[in-house]
């Protein structure tokens, strides 16, 4: 059964990764949904060992980009080059044509470079000279980004943030998750490959497609569009979401926070997604999304304090 092929894989990222299960799991969800991932955090805290885990779990190409201040757009996308030999320009495909990608630091290039990632993730092709190529079916960005504290750095405008399905935040592991990181590592961090053979791309089309059987009733949908007409009109829900939401989130956080719950409850073996799965992943989807308005910003609130307003705000349906 490919449910517990799936569940066998989120085992084993489990098992390569320890106690980031916010990470883990989002990466599971966005390969389910067809979803990119936006990962915050400081360094070390097994970004790329998560990813390269996924990768060791999916049949497919792995490539790593990393972004830095002198990148060039066609470092991403590939360029025509001029082959003397046959007297024509020839395209040479660059690191984005590949099914996982992950795009390691990549608010440490400027905005020029970060748009032709973000163009080939929502249009899934690259126009290259005259002619427009497209990316394979199964095509998933991983970046990771420095807390947005950190100077030296481009910060996605809003508009990019909007590309990317599931942001998370990752932590520190508590102590006793770092005692197993120490024995895990302790002789060599190579990572060790799944029991199960690796999933072809045939497996995730079909888990795509249960996925897509997942119920979502009536009353779910009213919660979901609720939500974000709480983002868009606080006024209407409460004073303090008011004060503190400069805009709302856009229709495809709607559609997305729909995929990921149902993705969800497909992996725990579930027919329909529940009030409570919205409540748990709604941060995965929106957590980038809300603006904060800068008054209230300068008093310290964040992104996660008006999640917590908003799901207060909104009764559900
Ligand atoms: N939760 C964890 N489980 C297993 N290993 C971990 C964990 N956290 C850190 N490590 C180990 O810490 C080291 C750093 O991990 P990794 O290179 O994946 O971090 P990163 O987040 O990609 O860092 P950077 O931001 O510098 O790229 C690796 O040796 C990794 O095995
Ligand atoms: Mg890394």
């Amino acid at each position: 059964m490919i449910l517990d092929r799936f569940q066998a894989l989120q085992d084993y990222l489990g098992s390569a990764v320890l106690g980031q299960k916010p990470l883990t799991e989002a990466l599971l969800l966005g390969l389910l949904t067809d979803g990119h991932v936006l990962l915050e955090g400081t360094p070390g805290l097994a970004k790329t060992r998560a990813v390269k885990a996924l990768a060791l779990g999916v049949q497919g190409d792995f490539q790593r980009i990393q972004f830095t201040p002198d990148l060039l757009p066609t470092d991403i996308t590939g360029a025509e080059i001029y082959r003397a030999d046959q007297q024509a320009f020839e395209f040479q495909p660059g690191p984005v044509f590949t099914n996982l990608l992950l795009a390691d630091e990549i608010n440490r290039s400027p905005a020029k470079v970060q748009a032709a990632l973000l163009e080939a993730m929502s249009e899934r092709q690259v126009s290259a000279g005259r002619a427009t190529r497209p990316l394979p079916e199964l095509f998933m960005v991983v970046a990771t980004q420095n807390p947005l504290e950190q100077e030296g750095t481009y910060p996605l405008p809003e508009a990019q943030l909007d590309r990317f399905l599931l942001h998370v935040r990752i932590e520190h592991p508590d102590a006793e998750t770092e005692r197993q990181i120490l024995r895990l590592t302790r002789h060599g961090d190579r990572l060790q490959p799944p029991e199960r053979p690796p999933l072809a791309w045939e497996d995730i089309r079909q888990a795509r497609e249960e996925v897509a059987t997942i119920h979502v009733a009536p009353a779910i949908e009213d919660y979901l569009v609720h939500l974000a007409d709480a983002t868009r009109r606080p006024g209407a829900y409460s004073n303090e979401l008011a004060e503190w939401l400069a805009a709302g989130v856009s229709p495809r956080a709607t559609i997305g926070l729909e995929q990921v719950c149902r993705a969800r409850a497909w992996l725990d073996g579930m027919t329909f997604v529940t009030p409570d799965l919205v409540q748990r992943l709604l941060p995965l989807v929106y957590r980038h999304r809300l603006s904060i308005d800068f008054r209230a910003q300068a008093r310290g609130v964040t992104a996660d304090h008006a999640m917590d307003a908003l799901l207060h705000a909104v009764p559900v349906s």
